[in-house]
């Protein structure tokens, strides 16, 4: 059983990213457990004095979530044409140990624009040594209503697409 951690980068109630991933966990095919990281909001702001024996609680949780998953998949929305700070803080609790280093990762996008942050979360990813996966999943859930968002990711074409992209990411996640 391949255990994945999905991370979504929007702390919004009603975010169509983090819905995604609550859907990717739900659609999850045979032999693999999709898990929500639910911590995000709770992270405290990285700073390189808190490493080592001062590491927040927050931070040792994800820490230890990444290393314990065999993969992450991150959803994550765009601001301002960047990362949102508060996935971008997650991901500075990671650099500098061995979590991330060759972890097998896959983006998944709930909007079809954000280019700007797809580029720079790819960027970020393979400076920290993640064994980043193709792009395979994006479900155009770009401002719609709670649900509207979930009749789509309840349609007939969407719950194969996730269960491809899952299958596809178990693969590469096998074959390392
Ligand atoms: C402060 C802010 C800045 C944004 N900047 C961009 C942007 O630069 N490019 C873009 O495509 N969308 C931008 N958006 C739109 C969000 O990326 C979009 O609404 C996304 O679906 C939000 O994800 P969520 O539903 O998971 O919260 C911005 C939204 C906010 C709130």
């Amino acid at each position: 059983m391949l255990n994945i951690l999905a991370i979504s980068g929007s702390l919004r109630a009603a975010s169509t990213n983090s819905a995604l991933v609550a859907a990717l966990a739900r659609n999850a095919p045979p032999g693999c457990r999709v898990t929500v990281y639910d911590g995000l909001g709770r992270l405290p702001i990285f700073n390189p004095d808190d490493e080592g024996e001062r590491t927040p609680l927050e931070a040792s949780a994800l820490i230890d979530a990444v290393t314990q998953a065999d993969g992450v998949v991150i959803s994550c929305p765009e601001y301002a044409h960047g990362v949102p700070g508060g996935l971008k803080n997650a991901l500075d609790w990671l650099v500098s140990r061995d979590a991330a280093v060759a972890k097998p990762a896959m983006l998944v996008h709930a909007s079809p624009r954000s280019l700007f942050a797809r580029a720079a979360l790819d960027e970020i990813m393979r400076t920290m040594s993640f064994a980043l996966c193709g792009d395979v999943l994006e479900i155009a859930l770009l401002g719609k209503k709670p649900p509207e968002v979930e009749a789509i990711l309840a349609e007939a074409a969407s719950q194969p697409a996730m269960h491809d992209a899952l299958n596809a990411f178990a693969d590469f996640i096998r074959a390392r």
